[in-house]
């Protein structure tokens, strides 16, 4: 069982166990013997079960099971301590079990709640509340089922309750200081006398046809995607956004595009947001070839998600037979770009270089034909070999360059199974085909580092946040939500390693800006394929992902998750040279 479906069956279990406590305690409490009996003893299966599924994360990682082992474990045991011995024998009136099975209830709910709201890390403030919340709603059911606890009991129930809840609060609410300076010095490109490739864009509403439908859109110069920039390995890529009419502002983030910090387009970090009326110049040196995008970075999910989003593609030099780019968008609901035909002939050398600008993960299969995938996110493969029949999954942000050449007959690319791109109706469209797995794809090298000089682990999940003094369900890292999260600091030259650990329920395409990151290993299994050199990489539910880069690119670096709006719910950290 793959952990991500481990920790979904550990979250059934502890849900049916709590359920099969209280459940059990209000039968007792209504006297109704044969059920009380039935869900008390299905409380405590479920419990034996869970033993197995909290060993089985913990084993995994302690990142899975440390709140578990260390809340749900004991509070499960003083539960099953509690009201186990009063089953054995069954009283004559079941109503009697009902306060120590209420109290199983509250204490395995009360741990639940930790796991969803809290998560990781455990905190002792976390397990403290849980305390206080188990003692005080088992003090009142006492009282509610009319039993009446001596006063000792009473005095110790109430002040231990209200001990672990001043406690609890005081350790869980300490905020913690934000730590990321968004220092406002922002520094200036400079010029220079090279070949330079300029262009405007300018951002503002527009409303744009979709599907034969119009739609109102955000997009530069009134289209969506907006102008493909194209440049040629060497050139200086000079671009004046403008902003006519995008209240919240706008930048330019050129996504996978290691760009000096200065031109990085994240506003409060490397710029202010341009504001209508305003404009910013975007200056870099075009030396890393492939296939990028460019999105505005200012309220990033509404802004991308409503169309401002581009291509960025800096080739070798010039085009040799078809090289086609194939940005896939959700707008408005419906999917980008039109389906498109054309007639190729047999031979040509294609190239279709495939942008995910969503949110979320696409499938693409290429039938008709076979093919090798060239490029990820811009880096080339080394010895990819020829693929048939085989879909590719591309996450949020990712880019895949496949080749082959033009074949005899006609061959389509499916995006989530709808033709995008064809040559002719194919014959076969792709089926259940097997995924690529591109961590064992090509041919590999060495790990060029002998050692890693700083190692940061991020454990991404969700949890109660306050933002502004309101609570939010954040997704946070390592318990934090941003701007509370640490940023990793680094020093120029380290080699710095990066764990990353998704022990939600969701995917979370992860995203560093600034550096390509080499991964080393999934799920302990080292990468067996050709050098994986990423910006984005999708971190499944339960999924450990290893990955490494030399810190050679100084600044104040956005680190997200590409799933925008799980970014702006707090799912955003930096890197910070010092
Ligand atoms: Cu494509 Cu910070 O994003
Ligand atoms: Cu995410």
């Amino acid at each position: 069982m793959t952990t991500g479906a481990l920790l979904a069956v550990d979250l059934v279990l502890a849900v049916l166990t709590a359920a099969g406590w209280l459940g059990g305690g209000a039968a007792a409490a209504v006297r109704r013997r044969p059920l009380a009996l039935a869900l008390a003893a299905f409380a405590l299966l479920a419990t034996l079960a869970r033993a197995i599924t909290i060993v089985a994360l913990a084993r995994a990682g302690w990142w899975f099971a440390a709140e578990k082992v260390l809340v749900a474990a004991p509070l499960s045991l003083a539960a099953v301590a509690v009201a186990g011995p009063r089953l054995l024998p069954v009283p004559g009136d079941v109503r009697s079990v009902a306060v120590p099975l209420l109290f199983a209830g509250y204490a395995t709910s009360s741990a639940l709640l930790v796991t969803v709201l809290h998560g990781y890390p455990a905190s002792v403030g976390a397990g403290l509340l849980a305390v206080a919340g188990t003692v005080t709603a088992t003090a009142v059911s006492w009282r509610a089922l009319g039993a009446r606890p001596s006063r000792a009991i009473s005095r110790v129930a109430l002040v231990v309750a209200v001990g672990a809840l001043v406690t609890g609060v005081g350790l869980t609410v300490v905020p913690a200081a934000p730590v990321v300076h968004h220092g406002h010095g922002y520094r200036e490109a400079r010029t220079t006398d090279e070949p330079t490739r300029r262009f405007t864009l300018t951002a503002g509403t527009a409303t744009v046809s979709v599907s034969g439908r119009d739609v109102a859109a955000w997009a530069f110069d009134a289209q969506v995607p907006g102008p493909e920039l194209t440049a040629t390995v060497g050139d200086v890529v000079e671009v004046t956004l403008r902003n006519r009419n995008i209240g919240r502002g706008v930048t330019l983030h050129w996504h996978g595009y290691d760009v000096p910090n200065s031109q990085d387009g994240v506003p409060g970090v490397t710029q202010a947001a341009v504001l209508p009326g305003q404009e910013f110049v975007y200056r870099f040196r075009a030396d890393q070839v492939g296939t990028y995008w460019y999105h505005t970075h200012s309220v990033s999910d509404v802004g991308v998600r409503m169309g401002l989003y581009g291509v960025l593609v800096v080739r070798p030099g010039p085009v040799a037979g078809l090289d086609v780019t194939i940005p896939v968008h959700t707008l408005a609901g419906r999917p980008l770009p039109a389906p498109r035909t054309e007639r190729v002939e047999a031979g040509t050398p294609v190239r279709l270089r495939l942008i995910n600008t969503d949110s979320t993960t696409h499938r693409y299969a290429l039938a008709g034909t076979a093919f090798r995938v060239a490029a990820i996110d811009g880096a080339d493969l080394r010895g990819p070999t020829s693929l048939v029949d085989t879909a590719v999954l591309i996450p949020a942000g990712g880019r895949y360059d496949l080749v082959f050449p033009a074949p005899e007959t006609p061959m389509a690319l499916f995006v989530d199974g709808r033709a995008v791109y064809s040559t002719g109706p194919v014959s076969t469209p792709p089926g259940d085909w097997p995924v690529l797995d591109p961590l064992g794809y090509g041919v590999a090298s060495a790990v060029p580092w002998p050692r890693f000089d700083r190692t940061f682990t991020l454990v991404l999940d969700r949890g109660l946040d306050l933002h502004d003094m309101l609570p939010r369900y954040a997704h946070t890292v390592n318990g934090a939500a941003d701007p509370d999260i640490p940023p990793q600091v680094v020093r120029l030259g380290d080699v710095v390693r990066f764990t990353i650990v998704n022990r939600s329920a969701i995917v979370h395409p992860w995203h560093l800006h600034g550096h390509h990151v080499l991964v080393l290993s999934r799920d302990r299994r080292p990468a067996a394929g050709s050098p994986l050199w990423l910006d984005s990489f999708d971190v499944r539910p339960g999924e450990v992902w290893e990955v490494a880069f030399r810190a050679d690119n100084p600044g104040v670096w956005a680190n997200h998750c590409h799933n925008l709006a799980h970014a702006d719910a707090g799912m955003t950290t930096h890197l910070m040279y010092s």
